[in-house]
């Protein structure tokens, strides 16, 4: 019987909740956590391994210290290395320093578990998923990167806040970068069926909306850091649908090859993830102004390539 092994590299705030979700929901038998910074990754794994006479699990969690001999075989690798965004930095901010280290990071999972799938998390996130695709020698298929189940999920905690219902019975897309430019899609956002729009007038979904962009933003600015709890539950979700070959449809940074009429980018698309990984990029029809909307985003994401195109790392 095939063992599930999953790496998370990077043990700060994200890459530690995502390990504790898969241990806590046994999505693998096996969980290598693994930092740079000397004995942190092993700490909170023995800490959350600790859990598991308490919350009954078995997946085993072991942190090392830059030790990628560990990694081994891994089924999943999740990048969340690097720097988060601290007050008054945007995501854009931090491409020289996260680029390098998730190339490097990157290189160094791949040569160890040449057949796994890369689940990107560092920011900004298009852009590092872009980096680590180079750095992988352009397996598109099976890297990809999380944040649009983090953007609907706050996208659809606000509409459940404001409509007082359950967020379980909420669907929603949401489509482009990670970042400002994003763009919910009222018109593909339903509650058990029924479409948003008739359950809430325009006014207040627009500030929805709004709040749902700077979802990120709102969270540094309360807690000097970036948020972990849904982007770690989030990562999580994709494993799951990977681990158990669960084929379901989710907005995810994907490489697109003449979808949307679009090539060679990394953008927040709708697609089937399933143990193959990206099984199909699903296309939705788009209108004017949506269209409009997803050129921005594009724009934007383009810009930011070029910063790290013109950055030349090997
Ligand atoms: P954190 O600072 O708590 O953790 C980052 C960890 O990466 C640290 O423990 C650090 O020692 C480690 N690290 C740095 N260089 C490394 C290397 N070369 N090898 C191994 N480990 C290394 O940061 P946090 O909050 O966990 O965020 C991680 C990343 O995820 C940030 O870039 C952040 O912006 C991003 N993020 C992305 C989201 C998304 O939706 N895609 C959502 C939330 C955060
Ligand atoms: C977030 O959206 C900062 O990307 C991070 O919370």
């Amino acid at each position: 019987m095939h063992r599930i092994k999953i790496t998370v590299i990077g043990a700060g705030n994200v890459g530690a909740t995502c390990a504790e979700v898969i241990a806590q929901k046994e999505l693998a038998n096996e969980v290598i956590l693994l930092d740079i910074k000397e004995g942190v990754a092993e700490g909170k794994s023995l800490d959350m391994w600790q859990t598991a006479a308490i919350n009954h699990f078995d997946t085993r969690v072991i942190g090392v210290t830059n030790d990628y001999k560990m990694t081994e075989n891994s089924d999943i690798v999740v990048i969340t290395a690097g720097m988060p965004r601290r007050k008054g930095m945007s995501r854009d901010d931090l491409i020289k320093i996260n680029a390098k280290i998730v190339k490097d990071v990157a290189r160094k999972s791949v040569m160890y578990s040449p057949n796994a799938i890369f689940i990107i998390v560092s920011n900004p996130l298009d852009i590092m998923t872009y980096a680590a695709y180079k750095a992988l020698n352009r397996r598109s298929k099976n890297v990809f990167g999380m944040a649009g189940i983090l953007d609907t999920a706050r996208f659809k905690s606000f509409i459940a806040e404001h409509l007082n219902t359950s967020p379980k019975d909420i669907q929603a897309l949401l489509l482009g970068g990670h970042g400002d430019t994003m763009v919910p899609m009222p018109r593909y956002t339903t509650i058990s069926g029924i479409p948003i729009t008739q359950l809430i007038d325009e006014k207040t979904l627009n500030a929805i909306m709004e709040r749902t962009k700077a979802g990120g933003g709102e969270l540094v600015k309360l807690m000097g850091t970036s948020a972990w709890y849904s982007p770690g539950a989030a990562a999580a979700q994709m494993v799951k649908a990977i681990v158990r070959d669960q084929k379901r449809i989710f907005p995810v940074c994907t490489y697109l090859q003449g979808e949307y009429g679009l090539s060679d980018i990394y953008l927040g698309v709708p697609v089937k993830l399933g143990r193959h990984g990206i099984e199909e990029i699903i296309e939705v029809d788009l209108n004017e102004e949506e269209k409009k909307l997803l050129n921005t985003s594009v724009e934007s994401v383009r810009k930011t390539m070029k910063v790290l195109d013109a950055m030349n790392l090997p």
